[in-house]
């Protein structure tokens, strides 16, 4: 799997991160996470943090200038590794950058896997989703609960909910995926090689069916 170029695309909340984190682990694989390269500049209150934070608090995109900075960085760090892209190409401008930016590379997209899941369960998950702002583990109260209480298992980092998870913030990202996100997956269907993923399952099922497709 050396060398592996995987796009996992699907709402917020839909357990991309999840399963992009366990084929990272399983395949060797650098998680290239939008999210969490912004998240990252925002904490360190960089200028591209306090740009994109406000944005991020109200649910919306931040610039694709910004996103395509970050892109290109990742990218070069992980040429010799292969990479599951997490929370991009998030609309049409990012897909076909993407697919320039690649093509300029040598580099084609081996995988697209599209996570389905129904927006009421999304908006329950995220209510309950709690993150290690250390080293990134996601929990949730619900289903990945924590040996203790709000403490990392990993790192023994202090878990925190995401600010842009409160219930109108989740309802606001979910509109913005069903307008700009969605027509990205229309563009890779168009290509070939999409899969869709029911994503409502258990997570060791969801991984699974995921090790099944990339066989
Ligand atoms: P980003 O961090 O990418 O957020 P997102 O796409 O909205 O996705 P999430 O991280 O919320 O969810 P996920 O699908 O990874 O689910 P998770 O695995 O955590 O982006 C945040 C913001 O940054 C955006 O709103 C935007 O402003 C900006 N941004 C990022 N990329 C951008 C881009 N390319 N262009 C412009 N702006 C960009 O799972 C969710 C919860 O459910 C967790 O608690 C988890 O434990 C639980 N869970 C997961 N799977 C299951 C399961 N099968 N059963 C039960 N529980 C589950």
């Amino acid at each position: 799997m050396a060398r592996t170029h995987i796009v996992i695309l699907g709402p917020p909340g839909s357990g991309k991160g999840t399963q992009a984190s366990r084929v990272a682990r399983e395949y060797g694989l650098a998680h290239l996470s939008t999210g969490d390269m912004l998240r990252d500049a925002v904490a360190r209150a960089t200028e591209l943090g306090l740009e994109a934070e406000t944005y991020m608090k109200r649910g919306l995109l931040v610039s694709d200038e910004i996103i395509f900075g970050l892109i290109n960085e990742a990218l070069d760090a992980a040429k010799n590794t292969g990479w599951i892209m997490d929370g991009f190409p998030r609309n049409l401008v990012q897909a076909e950058m993407l697919s320039k930016m690649l093509g300029e590379r040598g580099e084609t997209i081996d995988y697209v896997l599209d996570i389905d899941v129904d927006s009421e369960l999304i908006v329950r998950r995220l209510s309950k989703r709690r993150v290690c702002p250390a080293c990134k583990a996601v929990y949730n109260l619900d289903t990945i609960k924590t040996k203790v209480e709000g403490i990392c298992d990993a790192c023994g980092g202090a878990l925190v909910k995401r600010p842009d998870d409160e219930e109108e913030t989740v309802r606001r990202r979910l509109a913005v995926y069903k307008e700009q996100t969605a027509p990205v997956i229309d563009f890779f269907r168009s290509r070939g090689g999409l899969v869709t993923v029911d994503g409502a399952g258990d997570i060791e099922e969801i991984f699974a069916e995921i090790r099944r497709v990339m066989k």
